[in-house]
């Protein structure tokens, strides 16, 4: 399984076969609106009530939005990103031992989606590691580069600081309590997915993920800070999310969804690759408590507009997410009521 790395080896001059998809289901470029970026929110504006409400429009018509003046400092955004790409520049050895088709395992290096799953593989490789608490998976992160545990760390722990504040942002535009998100699910796990996408002979056959949802509360995207990748679905549109260099893409995953019972939607987006490029990007995902129950917050339903979602665990709905293909429907839609 281990060959399967796309950064291990000489680079391929074609897509192989199991990376091509079906005419119908590939990226065409020609059909991808390029300017029209979503939303940027600056987080160090002194008026609360208009971030509240900026934050609140994105959330409703795009899921996702961006964020400046978030307190994360350039310094260390472009060692995590210098980090990660040190990382995958690694000898062969040293990233093989690592390697892992387990899902259930917290820390792996691996490629495409779920490799044992799927039935056309993506363009992608990606180290994936469980980050809080951090005392907890410290020691099992990569020894190498020598200063990666520092530095991942460092950024683990200011990134999670702004998705609780974001998270309170996202309840209050709700109308809901400024905790009220933060309270319903318990004490958050937190992952990280370093993706690497290796510049590829044929872009327009693959993806480097196809069209997904999230299947977490709250998703911290750090991009590339040159190349592009990334593509929000809006309005049946797939619109490119251009690279800026020190803003975090923000984006809601299926928890926010059923809690805003449907207000707030889990969009579906998607990595294309390029033949010229290597890119990396740096996903930071707050994971409900496995065991919180996760409903439709009350002060948001009401008898004309009851509950959409069933109550479920966190813990029930993420095997299920991960028991699926990634490109398949919303995996919400399977707890609808
Ligand atoms: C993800 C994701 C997009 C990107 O990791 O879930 O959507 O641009 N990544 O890498
Ligand atoms: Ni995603």
């Amino acid at each position: 399984m281990a060959d399967l790395l796309l950064s291990v080896g000489q680079p391929l001059e074609s897509v192989p076969e199991s990376y091509i998809r079906p005419a119908s289901q590939r990226p065409n470029f020609a059909a991808v609106e390029i300017d029209g970026n979503i939303p940027i929110v600056d987080l160090g504006s002194p008026d609360k009530s208009l971030i509240v409400a900026q934050v609140g429009q994105a959330c409703q018509s795009y899921g996702f939005f961006q964020v400046v003046n978030h307190g994360i400092s350039s310094e260390l955004i472009q060692q995590m990103r210098a980090i990660g790409n040190e990382f995958f520049h690694l000898p062969a050895e040293e990233k093989l031992r690592l390697y892992s088709d387990d899902p259930a395992k917290k820390v792996r290096l691996s490629t495409s989606f779920n490799v044992k799953k799927e039935t056309v593989h993506n363009w992608r490789d990606y180290l994936r590691l469980h980050c809080y608490p951090l005392e907890e998976y410290l020691s099992v992160w990569p020894s190498k580069p020598s200063a990666f545990r520092e530095v991942v760390s460092k950024y683990c722990t200011e990134v999670r600081r702004l998705g609780f504040f974001l998270l309170g942002f996202i309840s209050l535009s709700l109308g809901l309590e400024q905790d009220y998100i933060k309270e319903v699910l318990g004490e958050q796990e937190q992952h990280m997915a370093i993706n690497y996408y290796p510049p590829c002979p044929e872009p327009e056959l693959t993806y480097g993920l196809p069209s997904h949802t999230d299947p977490n509360a709250l998703t911290i995207l750090l991009q590339d800070p040159q190349v592009a990748g990334l593509q929000v679905l809006r309005a049946g549109k797939w619109i490119a999310v251009g690279p800026h260099p020190n803003a975090f893409v923000i984006n809601l995953g299926d928890q926010l969804q059923a809690l805003s019972n449907g207000k707030y939607r889990s969009v579906f987006h998607r990595a294309v690759v390029n033949s010229e490029k290597e890119r990396l990007s740096v996903a930071s995902f707050l994971c409900p408590c496995n065991s919180s129950v996760i409903a439709p917050a009350k002060q948001l339903t009401a008898e004309d507009s009851p509950a959409i979602y069933r109550s479920y665990t966190y813990d029930e709905y993420y095997k299920q997410f991960w028991a699926r293909n990634l490109d398949q429907e919303h995996c919400l839609e399977l707890f609808r009521i």
